[in-house]
């Protein structure tokens, strides 16, 4: 790996200086444990999430709703982070259980009309096909294959006619790690008066989301992958011209203005996105992921995503240069992600399989996805952890 950006200063990124970065990396993360290249799936937690969650339990043992104040003002400090992360305002973010309930409240919401159609990549995650396939007959799902498509936005934008009223798309899908255009897809959908729906997980954290500059109208990402919190925990914003217009269909005490406030007999659904918030908040989650957003603010989301794009660069680079194996993740520098994929094609005792069972006895966790090998690092991955899980492909293929 190019070593530079190790050994300078953050010049082009003021948010923390490069020895206090390795600093905070050694202090949050141990590094004890299996060679993690699977964030992709489900992350490890930094230390200050591991403690948020301690405090919250220690505090849950002895004082319980005691201490209520003090867990909600950490619940309403998330949702400024997660405001500021997407450049949005607290009010259009909700909490949701995980990202396919907020792609759930954004299919069963959606003022649909008979005979519209829905847009959304073949290729994608289940919860981002399934939620749109079941809309059937009234809304006809229009998968589009993105797989070989030299320009996977056209393609998508082609698919778009005048029934279409929703894209729905993955900012980064989750096998190859190919990395849409999301200002270019939101642009075409603000033209043509198309709602844009963006299933963040695979992206936010270490990728650009700014909500305004893509013109998305909905995104969801669940905490516990590039967020490196926990699951079942998601963030869900909804455009606040959108808010009225999705239909409800769950309701209870939390919902609505003044909530509380158990002796009001009338009552009036919120104006803001806690109205997708029927009932209890996932008060343990929302500490745990609070800790981890701090984190990534502390770092920035700049620096976050070179240092993520620096180690996959290397993967996808020395990958490529091996004969007995193909990178199915476009090499294209716009189209990384943290995501590299690739299948061994060499001798018979080098399938996927036997490769991720060698990489796994060695202790290189990592995914079998679309066929093939899926590795994800972090920006907190070493270069020592990235070269062990190559050494391995080298001698195995
Ligand atoms: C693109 C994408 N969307 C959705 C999900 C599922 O998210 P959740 O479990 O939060 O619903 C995943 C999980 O891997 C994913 O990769």
């Amino acid at each position: 790996m190019d070593p530079t950006p190790e050994h300078r200063q953050n010049r082009d990124h003021p948010y923390v200086a490069k020895a206090a970065l390795d600093q905070l990396i050694a202090s949050e993360f141990p590094g004890d444990g299996p060679i993690y290249l699977n964030h992709a799936a489900v992350a490890p937690w930094p230390r200050r999430t591991a403690d948020a969650v301690k405090r919250f339990a220690e505090q849950a043992l002895s004082e319980a709703a005691w201490v209520y104040p003090e867990w909600l003002a950490t619940e309403t400090e998330l949702r400024t982070r997660a405001a500021r992360l997407l450049g949005a305002q607290a009010a259009d973010i909700a909490f949701a259980k995980n990202t396919s309930e907020a792609l759930s409240f954004v299919a069963y919401g959606f003022p649909w009309s008979d005979g519209d159609a829905v847009v959304f990549p073949q290729e994608e995650f289940p919860s981002n096909r399934i939620v749109w396939e079941s809309l059937a007959p009234r809304v006809a799902a229009r998968p589009v294959r993105l797989t070989g498509e030299r320009d996977p936005e056209a393609a998508l934008i082609k698919a778009c006619d005048h029934k279409v009223r929703l894209l729905a798309v993955s900012s980064v899908q989750y096998i190859t790690g190919l990395r849409l255009d999301l200002s270019r897809l939101g642009a075409a959908c603000h033209r043509a008066g198309i709602a844009f729906c963006v299933d963040a997980i695979q992206g936010l954290g270490y990728l650009p989301h700014g909500v305004d500059e893509c013109h998305i109208d909905f995104l969801m990402a669940d905490g516990h992958k590039w967020l490196l919190g926990p699951e079942g925990l998601a963030l869900f914003y909804c455009r606040d011209q959108w808010r009225d217009r999705l239909v409800l269909h769950e309701f209870g005490w939390h919902m609505v203005d003044g909530a509380g406030d158990f002796d009001r007999i009338d009552w009036r659904i919120a104006d803001s996105a806690q109205r997708f918030e029927c009932g209890s908040p996932n008060m343990m989650g929302a500490q745990a992921l609070n800790a981890s957003l701090s984190l990534i603010e502390e770092i920035g989301v700049p620096v976050i995503g070179a240092r993520v794009l620096e180690r996959t660069g290397y993967l996808i680079d020395t990958l490529a240069r091996l004969s007995r194996v193909t990178v199915m993740s476009d090499p294209m520098i716009k189209r990384r992600s943290g995501i590299v994929t690739f299948v061994p094609r060499g001798s018979s005792q080098c399938t996927s399989d036997a490769l991720f069972s060698a990489l796994v006895d060695r202790r290189v966790f990592c995914a079998k996805r679309g066929g093939g090998i899926r590795l994800s690092p972090h920006f907190y991955t070493t270069t020592t952890d990235l070269e062990t899980a190559i050494n391995i492909i080298i001698s195995m293929c």
